[in-house]
């Protein structure tokens, strides 16, 4: 891996070189798009249970369910009611795509002709979720919680995946968060974790990556970067996305 793609800095309201995200963001993507960002086939779902932890308003849940998965997924924000949730859909739409529009040479659009077909698919993905939630809240499909401390059983998942949480805010969570996480994914999991990316919204790798990979290491943890050629965020060209997978 290139390390001059390590870096100290935090990107700050003027920074053109970063999507400037001071929360996370209530953003997601649907099931095509993880299906190329955690490497999956449809043989990693089909009666599987699955985990998808930091979900926001992904689709995946519904339609991985839709194709026969025994999906689930974990958000701080569930819980709240249908409309709450739409609410900060909006808001977070409307400042994502902003920055996005202010600052495209950030994005790689990859398998999207335009950033108004990256918004209608995340958006299409956003509208899915709101009527699985409102249909599935109640059936436990959609469950509160947050890392580092998954309200789950060891091994409880055959699958579990996190996408854009742990290292995209690597400026909002500290190396011990990050570890903590990374190994509460892995307790409730009894065959893969995948995490992607492996960088924050400039496309920068975590600069803790290494030492992070040898602490799992020293708890028996194994870890993969597995190359994909799907990332959202990405200011150096030369890199395509990493996975985290463990196994
Ligand atoms: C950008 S979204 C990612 C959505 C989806 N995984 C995707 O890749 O499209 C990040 C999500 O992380 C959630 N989040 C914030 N703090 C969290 C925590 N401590 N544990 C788990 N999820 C958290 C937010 O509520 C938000 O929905």
């Amino acid at each position: 891996m290139n390390t001059n793609i390590y870096t100290h800095s935090q990107p700050t309201d003027t920074d053109n070189n970063a999507l400037v995200l001071k929360t996370v963001a209530f953003f997601g993507r649907a099931l095509d798009e993880y299906m190329r960002i955690f490497s999956l086939t449809h043989a990693h779902l089909r009666g599987r249970r699955v985990l998808d932890v930091a979900a926001g308003p992904s689709s995946f849940t519904a339609e991985a369910c839709a194709l026969g998965c025994d999906a689930i997924a974990l958000d701080p924000s569930y819980g709240m009611t249908v409309d709450a949730l739409a609410g900060h859909i909006q808001i977070d739409y409307a400042n994502m795509f902003a920055q996005i529009r202010a600052k495209p040479h950030l994005c790689q659009l990859r398998t999207f002709a335009s950033i108004d077909e990256a918004e209608g698919s995340r958006r299409a993905a956003s509208a899915r979720f709101l009527g699985d939630y409102a249909a599935h809240f109640v059936h436990g499909r959609y469950v509160g919680g947050a890392l580092p401390k998954l309200p789950f059983e060891h091994g409880e998942f055959d699958l579990v995946l996190c996408g854009h949480f742990l290292f995209t805010y690597a400026m909002l969570f500290d190396y011990e968060f990050h570890v903590a996480a990374c190994r509460e994914l892995v307790r409730v999991s009894r065959d893969e974790v995948h995490i992607h990316p492996v960088s924050d919204t400039a496309g920068r790798v975590y600069q803790h990556l290494d030492a992070l990979r040898a602490d799992l290491l020293h708890d028996g943890i194994e870890s993969e970067l597995i190359a994909v050629d799907q990332a959202f965020f990405g200011f150096f060209p030369d890199l395509c996305g990493y996975e985290l997978k463990s196994s």
